[in-house]
């Protein structure tokens, strides 16, 4: 997609060096000729593209308005995530009622600047609209409202979104299912027959399993490890696994990540870094930026490393647009990007595992 814009340039110095000679003229500088090579030209999605992979960012609607965010994200990605415009609250506030401005003008946005889209999500326990959650259901109830509201969002986003997150956070820490309202009320088919729904309502989008701590080999990947390879034995549509990665310095890196990619890559899944962000306690200083580059870089690594890791989104890209600040106080500096839109030193770490994937493929 777009790494073609690197070719031009390169061939248009070039050609501008040869058109100097046959005039005579002294040739390009050479610096100039040099630069169009320089792979700091090149932005992460270009270099993530040339490994058959997309590096994306989240996006939450107001920060549209900021126009040179904006500019940015359009031009450094190839994917976006909305940050909440395609959530329950959002796509259906009242029952049967379907909103799809947010979710839309993030599409829009994505079109217009040659992105590719991940919809997120189609069932959550958290931004669920108020009529679904103070009413109560039966099991048939349920399954029937969750079936229209899936099927409602999947064929409005049909051949829009390559991806969904088709069930967020299903799972607990200690990899017993979340009591969420679907599991209470239905119980743990609810997720088999989510997935067959959106798969009703488009044959051809990637059907994910989406959640947080689930990075390391632990309890919860381990669920998750189970319910997958039980899921394709049932024949259920899953395509594939996203792991949020909302990283903490003072946890510590995730054990055995790319062990981790690998294992369900096995399983014939696809596996997505899909809300990366890795914050540290403020204030943010040299030696903990220096940890977050080498974090970044060995996440990056990691899904560079596995054939079916498929891509990576951050969750925004600039400390400017965060969402970590407000849930986690006195955490933040999460991003590549400072609040200046500066490039971190993580944005150099990211750069670098990307260039040398990219550089290792056949041009
Ligand atoms: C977050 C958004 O970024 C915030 O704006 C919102 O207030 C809360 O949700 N895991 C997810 C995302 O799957 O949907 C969450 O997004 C972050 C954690």
């Amino acid at each position: 997609m777009r790494t073609t814009v690197l070719r031009p340039r390169v061939r248009t110095a070039a050609l501008a060096a040869s058109v100097a000679l046959m005039l005579g003229l002294a040739a390009a500088p050479a610096a100039d000729a040099a630069s169009a090579h320089r792979p700091e030209t090149a932005t992460l999605d270009q270099l993530a593209h040339k490994t058959g992979r997309y590096f994306g960012a989240a996006v939450d609607n107001p920060e549209l308005a900021d126009t040179d965010f904006a500019k940015i994200l359009g031009s450094e990605f190839g994917q976006t995530t909305p940050g909440n415009g395609m959530k329950w609250y959002a796509t259906e506030p009242q029952r049967g009622v379907f909103d799809f401005t947010a979710g839309d003008e993030i599409v829009k946005f994505a079109q217009s600047n040659g992105m590719k889209v991940r919809g997120h999500t189609l069932l959550w326990h958290n931004q669920l609209p108020s009529w679904l959650t103070s009413g109560t259901w039966t099991a048939d109830e349920l399954r029937s409202i969750l079936k229209n509201h899936i099927t409602h969002v999947v064929k409005h986003y049909k051949g829009k979104v390559f991806a969904w997150d088709v069930a967020n956070e299903i799972m607990n820490e200690d990899g017993t299912y979340r009591e969420n309202i679907f599991y209470k009320t239905i119980g743990p088919s609810y997720i088999a027959d989510a997935l067959r729904w959106a798969r009703a309502a488009d044959p051809r989008v990637k059907l994910y399993l989406n959640d947080y701590n689930v990075e390391a080999i632990g309890p919860k990947s381990d669920a998750y490890y189970k319910l997958i390879k039980q899921l394709k034995a049932e024949g259920a549509p899953i395509d594939g696994f996203g792991m949020q990665a909302h990283l903490a310095l003072q946890y510590g890196f995730p054990d055995r990540l790319q062990e981790n990619i690998q294992r369900f890559a096995d399983l014939g899944v696809d596996v997505a870094i899909t809300e990366l962000d890795i914050r540290m306690l403020l204030p943010s200083d040299a030696a903990k930026l220096a940890e977050q580059a080498d974090w970044y870089g060995r996440v990056t690594d990691a899904c560079l490393t596995v054939k079916r890791c498929v891509g990576i989104t951050v969750w925004g890209y600039t400390d400017r647009h965060s969402w970590i600040p407000s849930v986690f106080p006195g955490e933040g500096a999460a991003l590549p990007w400072d609040e200046n839109l500066a490039h971190k030193p993580a944005y150099d770490a990211i750069h670098d595992a990307l260039a040398k994937a990219a550089a290792a493929k056949k041009d």
